[in-house]
Parts: structure tokens; C-alpha cells; sequence
């Protein structure tokens, strides 16, 4: 049966008794409003070790705006039925103040990755994840983390942080789970209006028309910004931003000569909706 911790205290009291019969551990970091994108993870974590926590937490540090944070779906009670039959171990779901107590005063910062794309638009954004996610993978002390790749630049990041910190888990990206008409499922397409889900697919399916012209040879520039115009014309309100990078270091390319990554953030209505794809 799966169990519940509020504090990092009893976190560890259960990770230390597995510890003691030599077992492993998985941990899935996540914000709750649970979808099968999460449940992906969940799976691949209970492939690897013999024990899976789930962290549930809206972290404040990392929403830029106190609107998005007051916005972001709570859905604590179906979280908590949703990971019961899923062989999940335990559900670590603190209060703000057992994360940030008075006075927390430490920020991690990666340098680099963190700018660009959503680090542009989302000021801050970046540096509130990588402190939480150094926090969750200590309060833990897991073998092994699960993300996904639908957050690509966020696990870029995460693996850059987990290598200069010393931090002794392992990695792994986790392949974008998506909707039958290509949109990648996320906690916030629960907020598009019956109209706008009927957009949203016109995200992936420009960027993957736009991968195929750059395989084929197409001029980068020229393909972006026919790809920017599919978008909008579809129905979006705006692109943030569409970018060819190098997938790892993130560095823009100009031009297709090695593998790449197509990275977008684009507004449909009240609605900031982000994807990536290889190239
Ligand atoms: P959240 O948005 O809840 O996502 C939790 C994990 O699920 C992330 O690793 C994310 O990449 C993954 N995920 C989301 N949608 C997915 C999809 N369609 N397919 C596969 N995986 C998907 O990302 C966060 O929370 C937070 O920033 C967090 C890492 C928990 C730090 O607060």
C-alpha cells in the first residue's frame, strides 16, 4: 500500500529502511495534476528500482507569475487514488514551509542552459527548479530520477546540475507522451477551451512538417519562419520562440549539420504550451 510523507524526517525514515535491506530507489519528481505523461514515468521508475516515491509539490520558486501559480490545477485526492494501483511506494507531498522554512536563503543558478527560450520568457523560472530538484534529489538520496523529455531544456538543466553537484543519481529522460492527434499531454491543456484543443495539435504538426523539410536540406531560417506563420495562422496568439539548438548544450544552429533538437513555446488563449522533437 502506498504511503504518504509530509516531511522530509519521515521521507527518510522510510528511505533508510529500504536502504537497510538493500533495496533501490526511484524517485519521480512532480507538480500533481497527474496525466499518463506522469504515469510513463512512474512506469519506467518501477521497471528500474525496487521502490518508487512520487514527490508532489507546486513549487512557488518556479512560477514567474503569482496568476500561473494561483492557476496551476490542484488535484491532490485523484493524484493520490491515480498512483495507489501503480505500485508506487510512497507519495512525498510536503507543505511550502517543510521545502522553504523561514529564512531558506540558497539558490541554485545553471548557468547558461538556464538562458534562452523559457528562460527568457520565464524569468527566475529555471533557478526555482534546479533548487527544488537539488532538494528533492537529497531529501530523497534516490538511486535513479525519472523526467520527461517534453520538458527538454528543464532536463538539459537537471542533468548539468546533477554532474557539477556531485549528486549521486542517475538521470533519465523519458520519451513525451501524447495525445492520438499529436498534442503532448500536459497539466495544462486541461485549460484550453473546447475550441483551442481543436488548435493545439497545429503545434506539433507544424514542427514536425518543419523536421522534415530541415532533414531533407530545406534553409533553417527560412523553414522556422514559415513553421512561426503555420502556427499562427492555425490560431495560436503568438510564438514565443522556435529554435533549432544543439540538443545537449542547447547552442542555436543555424544550420542542420549534426542532430538538433526543434524546440517552441507558443500562446493559445490563456494557455502557454511548449514542445520538442528531434531533428
Ligand atoms: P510537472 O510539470 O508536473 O512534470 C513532472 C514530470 O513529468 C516532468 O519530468 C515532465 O517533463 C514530465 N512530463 C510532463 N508531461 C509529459 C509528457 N507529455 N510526457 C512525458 N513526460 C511528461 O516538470 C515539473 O513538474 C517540475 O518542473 C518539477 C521537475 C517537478 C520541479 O518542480
Amino acid at each position: 500500500e502506498m504511503q504518504v510523507a509530509r516531511s522530509v524526517a519521515d521521507l527518510r525514515g522510510h528511505v533508510a529502511d529500504w536502504r537497510g535491506r538493500g533495496e533501490t530507489v526511484a524517485v519521480v519528481p512532480t507538480m500533481g495534476a497527474l496525466h499518463a505523461g506522469h504515469l510513463s514515468l512512474v512506469e519506467a521508475a518501477r521497471a528500474a528500482c525496487d521502490r518508487v516515491i512520487v514527490t508532489l509539490f507546486v513549487n512557488p520558486r518556479q512560477f514567474d507569475n503569482a496568476e500561473d501559480l494561483a492557476n496551476y490545477p490542484r488535484h491532490e485526492d485523484s493524484d493520490r487514488a491515480v498512483l495507489g494501483p501503480r505500485g508506487v511506494d510512497l507519495l512525498f507531498m510536503p507543505p511550502v514551509d517543510e521545502v522553504y522554512p523561514q529564512g531558506f536563503a540558497t539558490s541554485v543558478r545553471v548557468e547558461g542552459l538556464s538562458r534562452g527560450m523559457c528562460g527568457d520568457f520565464r524569468p527566475g523560472h529555471f533557478d526555482g527548479v534546479a533548487t527544488v530538484v537539488a532538494k528533492l534529489l537529497l531529501m530523497t538520496g534516490a538511486d535513479r530520477a525519472f523526467f520527461g523529455e517534453k520538458d527538454w531544456q528543464q532536463l538539459q538543466i537537471v542533468r548539468r546540475m546533477v554532474a557539477d553537484l556531485n549528486i549521486p543519481t542517475t538521470i533519465s529522460g523519458c520519451p513525451t507522451l501524447r495525445e492520438d492527434d499529436g498534442l503532448a499531454l500536459s497539466s495544462r491543456n486541461a485549460r484550453l477551451s473546447a475550441e483551442d484543443r481543436a488548435i493545439a495539435p497545429a503545434l506539433h504538426r507544424a514542427m514536425a512538417a518543419a523536421a522534415l523539410r530541415l532533414r531533407a536540406g530545406e534553409d533553417a531560417a527560412q523553414v522556422l519562419a514559415q513553421a512561426r506563420d503555420q502556427i499562427t495562422a492555425a490560431g495560436f496568439r503568438q510564438v514565443e520562440y522556435l529554435d533549432l539548438r544543439d540538443p545537449e548544450t542547447l547552442v542555436p544552429l543555424d544550420r542542420l549539420n549534426r542532430p538538433a533538437r526543434l524546440l517552441a513555446a507558443a500562446w493559445l488563449g490563456p494557455v502557454r504550451l511548449i514542445d520538442n522533437i528531434a531533428v
